[in-house]
């Protein structure tokens, strides 16, 4: 579905990512675990058009994408949850959901606004409120529905746990995995790597620009650098 070859992207002269190459196929949930600093924002800001590479190529379904505009991959079904949050504090909750569906009809907004709420119904429930007064978790899990508002089949989520209490990392993650299993695609960065390599069925490990690592969970898992470096 998605093939990322050999990029490298850059910040004027500093070198973010050094010849990266990661692929996702359709339904798979996929991550990207590494430390801070290690690259992986600026990988998904590539991804989604936010961030040039200077080499490399980027295919959806076999057709190269590395210089279309951030706003035609969302319509063509890509979406990112940016590191964050980034939901608007003085704007109610719903107001904060349609605006993800900025593409759609008023009327088509309000219907997919209807349907993407249906798995966090504390969103329903304040829906007239400030967005502002939701808890960290309920703010992440408005960011992901909104994210949903256009109907990706590649979600790419940046550190959805960031912030939050063990126990609104699990729910936030039951939603997540609620998506996946309704057929969304997932690409995950995550720098809770465990709950990250635990969550997806395969993953890559980003050190310094530079991949160190890959295979399936049980093999990331199973790596010394990653034991080294991320599960202690
Ligand atoms: N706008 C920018 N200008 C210059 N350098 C940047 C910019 N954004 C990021 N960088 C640098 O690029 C490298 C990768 O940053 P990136 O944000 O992708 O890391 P990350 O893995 O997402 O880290 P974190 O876990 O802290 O979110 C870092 O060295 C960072 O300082
Ligand atoms: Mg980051």
């Amino acid at each position: 579905m998605l093939k990322v070859e050999n990029i490298s992207t850059y910040y004027g002269q500093i070198c973010a990512l050094d010849n990266v190459s990661i692929n996702i196929e359709e339904k798979e949930a996929v991550s990207v675990i590494g430390a801070n600093g290690a690259g992986k924002s600026t990988l998904l800001k590539t991804i989604i058009g936010e961030l040039r590479p200077k080499i490399g190529d980027i295919q959806i379904e076999g057709k190269s994408i590395t210089h279309e505009k951030t706003y035609k991959l969302i319509s063509r079904g890509m979406t990112l949850v940016p590191e964050g949050r980034h939901v608007f504090p003085l704007l109610s909750v719903w107001d904060n959901l349609l605006l993800g569906g900025y593409t759609l009809s008023h009327k088509e907004r309000e219907r997919r606004a209807e349907e993407v709420s249906e798995p966090f119904p504390i969103l329903r429930e304040r829906r007239n409120q400030l967005a502002g007064l939701l808890s960290g978790g309920e703010q992440q899990m408005l960011a992901i529905a909104r994210a949903m508002m256009s109907n990706p089949k590649l979600l790419l989520l940046d550190e959805p746990s960031m912030g939050l209490s063990p126990k609104l990392v699990f729910e936030v993650y039951d939603k997540i995995s609620e998506l996946h299993q309704k057929g969304t695609t997932i690409l995950l960065v995550d720098q809770n790597a465990e709950m990250a390599i635990d969550f997806c069925s395969r993953g890559y490990c980003l050190m310094a620009g530079r991949l160190v690592g890959e295979g399936t969970k049980t093999e990331l898992k199973e790596s010394e650098i990653v034991q080294r470096s991320y599960l202690g």
